[in-house]
């Protein structure tokens, strides 16, 4: 007896214009000269901090709250919004994929024994993210997979590597293919014939998102299916240190490159009768090369040659297109959102972002499901992003464009929400670059004064928030705070995310005055936030949500 009806709620009236504004990337921390949101002129985002005490605080957006597996795992924009939306904490892709490595299930399941098929005659291929970050992809997960492929019966094996320096620090990427070296030097000795195939920067082979650029996608395609690409190397390890030594070179750019034997031939090509695996988690950037990899029918660029294997991804990465179909680790079953449901009650909802991070408020927020729930009641606008750029050059990205949008979709009146992501302090924060990222900060806290303005003129409600940090802390630190010195006696720029809190506020002239943050639930994550935005619409969320933040006192 399953209804998507909400309940009233006993006190909130319906109908009010909300907009949810999810900074990307924006944490709060202590104030120094690395914490680029606080160097960064943010007046609007400063005001709310310093209005009303009981209508903003800081929510958790890290390790357990968002459904990783500990408290050393600094959020990401995944489990930020798949909580935001949902609700619900989830155990997300990282988590069940240990526990299936664990338990051993991984290599009994459907998708391992259709993979195992190939073992015998072909070789079995590893494409995916090498890092320990923990955001797409796990350095011990792959070891793990290593292992247990060549346990069960994988003789030949061929890892291409996509180097990180975003989730990690940049120049990590040495440590990573030393590392993972060793491990197959030592599955060579047990007689397994193990090599890296092929590489590249994970921003400039395969790990596009949201079809911002098929070329990345094809690169990788060129490296690991085709054996082509301008640079070839004997060993990964001299690959990664020689095409270092460009000044301008960086993990997360790193030219494509494959690994050739002495006669100058690709070790790795993948090939007829082959098996593949996309070892990321992570959904967002495995789906384009999972649709090169399954799709018969393939335009986004010319394959050259489509061979036939078995694929499998870690995860199945979207839904509701089944893609990929096989894979080694069931994913989350998000189900429920808060996006399904208010559309079920009448909600129209207008969400917007660029393209890199589009997904994000759609597919993520809906819990990784592509498409609308209900088109005649759902708007997605997605604004190109600039492609083939690293953000530090356009800092202000598409933020005031996105602003526009979400202004116009308020003002119109045709929707009860409007959503959106403002990309700049985490795709600023992700380059390194200080002083590009106070200006993207500066560009998102702009955008924020624009929708705030609309929601005024509507009298509308607020909710600014963000899904992790990244711009606030742009140095790696030390167990007591300090900023961390290389050998060179130089800082170490953190490009990665943070563990840090985000702040949430809500406002707005549609607020009901007594509405208020609870104190009871100190503890709050990013998954309290979908309740609270169910009431603010004037719904009661359903039992099985994260509590609401709010509540209305008489006054
Ligand atoms: C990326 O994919 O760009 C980073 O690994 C994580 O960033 P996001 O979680 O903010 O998208
Ligand atoms: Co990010």
């Amino acid at each position: 007896d399953f209804s998507w009806k909400l309940a009233d709620h006993p006190k909130l009236p319906k109908g009010k214009t909300v907009a949810v504004v999810v900074l990307d990337g924006w944490g709060e921390a202590d104030p120094d000269q690395y914490n680029c949101i606080h160097v960064a002129q943010t007046p609007t985002m400063d005001s709310l901090k310093k209005g009303a005490p009981e209508r903003w605080r800081l929510v958790r957006a890290h390790g357990k709250a968002v459904g990783l597996p500990t408290e050393d795992d600094m959020g990401n924009s995944e489990v930020g919004h798949n909580a935001l939306g949902a609700g619900r904490i989830f155990a997300q892709g990282a988590k069940l994929v240990d526990l299936a490595l664990a338990s051993g299930k991984i290599f009994e399941g459907e998708g391992f024994k259709y993979i195992k098929e190939c073992f015998d005659k072909g070789t079995l291929h590893l494409i995916g993210l090498l890092s320990d970050g923990g955001v797409h992809s796990r350095l011990d997960q792959l070891q793990l997979l290593l292992k247990g492929c060549s346990e069960n019966g994988a003789k030949r094996i061929r890892v291409h590597i996509l180097t990180d320096g975003r989730d990690v620090l940049d120049g990590s990427s040495v440590g990573f293919v030393e590392t993972l070296e060793n491990d197959l030097a030592k599955l060579r000795e047990k007689g397994i014939d193990a090599q890296i195939a092929s590489g590249g920067g994970r921003m400039y082979v395969t790990m596009d998102r949201y079809e911002n650029d098929w070329g990345v996608v094809k690169r990788g395609w060129d490296a690991q299916v085709l054996g082509e690409a301008p640079h070839k190397f004997r060993s990964a390890v001299e690959a990664v240190k020689k095409l270092r030594e460009d000044p301008k070179a960086n993990d997360q750019y790193l030219p494509p490159f494959v690994i050739v034997d002495e006669s100058g031939k690709a070790v790795g090509q993948i090939v007829d009768g082959d098996a593949v695996v996309t070892f990321n988690f992570r959904a967002d950037r495995m789906v384009m090369i999972a649709k090169a990899l399954e799709y018969a029918d393939f335009d986004k660029f010319d394959r050259v040659r489509v061979p036939k294997i078995r694929y499998a991804g870690m995860l199945q990465y979207d839904g509701e297109l089944k893609l990929p179909n096989r894979y080694l680790v069931s994913p989350p079953e998000i189900d429920r959102t808060s996006g399904e449901y208010l559309v079920h009650n009448g909600i129209r909802t207008f969400a917007c972002s660029e393209t890199v991070k589009f997904g994000h408020v759609t597919f993520f927020w809906n819990g990784n499901r592509s498409g609308y729930f209900n088109p005649s009641m759902e708007e997605y606008v997605e604004i190109p992003s600039d492609s083939g750029i690293t953000f530090n050059v356009q800092p202000k990205m598409k933020a005031l464009e996105i602003a526009e949008k979400a202004r116009d979709a308020i003002l119109s009146r045709k929707f009860h929400q409007v959503r959106v992501n403002l990309p700049n302090g985490d795709m600023v924060g992700h380059t390194g670059d200080i002083e590009a990222t106070v200006v993207g900060c500066k560009a998102a806290d702009e955008a924020v004064k624009i929708i705030l303005d609309a929601i005024e003129q509507v009298g509308g409600i607020y909710v600014v928030t963000a899904d992790h940090g990244n711009a606030e802390d742009m140095v790696k630190r030390n167990k007591t705070g300090q900023p961390l010195l290389d050998k060179a006696g130089k800082i170490q720029i953190l490009t990665s995310h943070t563990l840090q809190p985000v702040p949430i506020a809500i406002g707005g002239p549609g607020l009901a005055s007594g509405v208020r943050f609870r104190k009871d639930v100190p503890d709050g994550g990013l998954a309290n936030v979908a309740a609270t935005v169910m009431n603010l619409h004037g719904f009661e969320a359903p039992t099985d949500y994260e509590p609401t933040l709010v509540e209305v006192v008489d006054n």
